[in-house]
């Protein structure tokens, strides 16, 4: 973490992922990332939307990657599941005499990438593709490559960290962003409380599926194929006074903690509107309790050379 960075962990915070954070967590394919949360820019307009208009740490979460990323103007960076270039938009003004190229395997996202950058006098390409096929990539063609909460979709792990070696010059720095299991604790604890009220599927308290790669267990990994593997923690709170926007983030940005991701027979219209309702519930509580309700984020980079 930044030494400038709050500090949000608390005692209680940590019992209460020892708690309630299982150790299951979702598994999704990248067809079904593809054609299911990013055939548009919805899930990814809403989540970047209230990330960053309730976050309480000043320091961005694009301001942690660009310092991870030491530009210094010229780069050529690759950016693997780039999806709406959110982040490139930002990064963009740090390498604006280098290039960027942007991969995806969602067309819709990606369609909206290149909208997004049009006209920018920074080079960009964009390429629909998996990351772990980067075969239409020149060797040593990069300064940085970037893989941010998108390495958990990508089938071939090991093929994709060996791609991504293979075009990153010497001396390139390769930054993978995702989170720790327990990030955003709270969101999962209102979650799971209104689960076991309605007597829920116990499949469905399964954590995120970027328990696949995280931040706990993502090093050994990627200590197979890099010499060196730095972790750059970040933390942030997002804080709500009104529940409608965590709501939104809930449901559009996070499909009810995945319990809509995928058609469950199971699950009709009718039990999500009774899931909402007990979840609001819980987060007009916190708010007259205490002014706000707090949802903290532990995320943060590995760093490999
Ligand atoms: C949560 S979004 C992250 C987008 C962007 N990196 C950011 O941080 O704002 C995950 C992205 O990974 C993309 N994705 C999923 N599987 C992929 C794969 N195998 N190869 C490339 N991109 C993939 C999705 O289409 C989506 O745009």
């Amino acid at each position: 973490m930044n030494t400038t960075d709050p500090d949000f962990r608390t005692p209680e915070l940590d019992l209460l992922a020892r708690e309630i954070i299982p150790t299951e967590h979702f598994e999704f394919s990248t067809e079904t990332a593809r054609d299911r949360f990013f055939h548009d820019t919805r899930m990814l307009d809403t989540k970047q939307r209230v990330h960053n208009v309730f976050r309480t740490n000043p320091r961005s979460m694009v301001d942690h990657m660009r310092d991870n990323l030491r530009l210094t103007g010229t780069e050529d960076l690759l950016d693997l599941g780039c999806g709406n270039a959110f982040v490139l938009e930002h990064l963009r003004p740090s390498i604006a005499d280098g290039t960027i190229t942007g991969l995806d395997n969602a067309p819709g996202v990606l369609d909206a990438a290149r909208r997004r950058m049009l006209g920018t006098a920074t080079p960009c390409t964009w390429i629909e593709g998996s990351a772990d096929d980067l075969s239409m990539l020149d060797d040593d063609s990069f300064d940085r490559v970037m893989a941010n909460y998108m390495i958990h979709y990508v089938p071939d792990l090991d093929a994709c960290f060996r791609e991504v070696r293979r075009v990153m010059r010497p001396g390139g720095i390769f930054q993978l962003t995702t989170d720790r299991p327990d990030s955003m604790l709270e969101m999962y604890q209102v979650h799971f409380t209104a689960l076991t009220e309605m007597g829920a599927p116990a499949d469905l308290h399964r954590a995120t599926p970027k328990g696949r790669l995280s931040l706990d267990n993502g090093r050994p990994q990627l200590a197979r194929h890099f010499d060196h593997v730095e972790t750059a923690t970040w933390q942030d709170q997002l804080r709500f006074t009104d529940p409608e926007p965590f709501m939104e983030f809930y449901r559009v940005g996070h499909n009810h903690c995945c319990a809509s991701s995928e058609p469950d027979a199971r699950l009709d219209e009718d039990f999500f509107i009774e899931l909402r309702d007990r979840v609001r519930a819980q987060v007009v509580a916190a708010i007259g309790e205490k002014g706000h309700f707090a949802v903290t984020k532990y995320t943060g980079s590995f760093l490999c050379s």
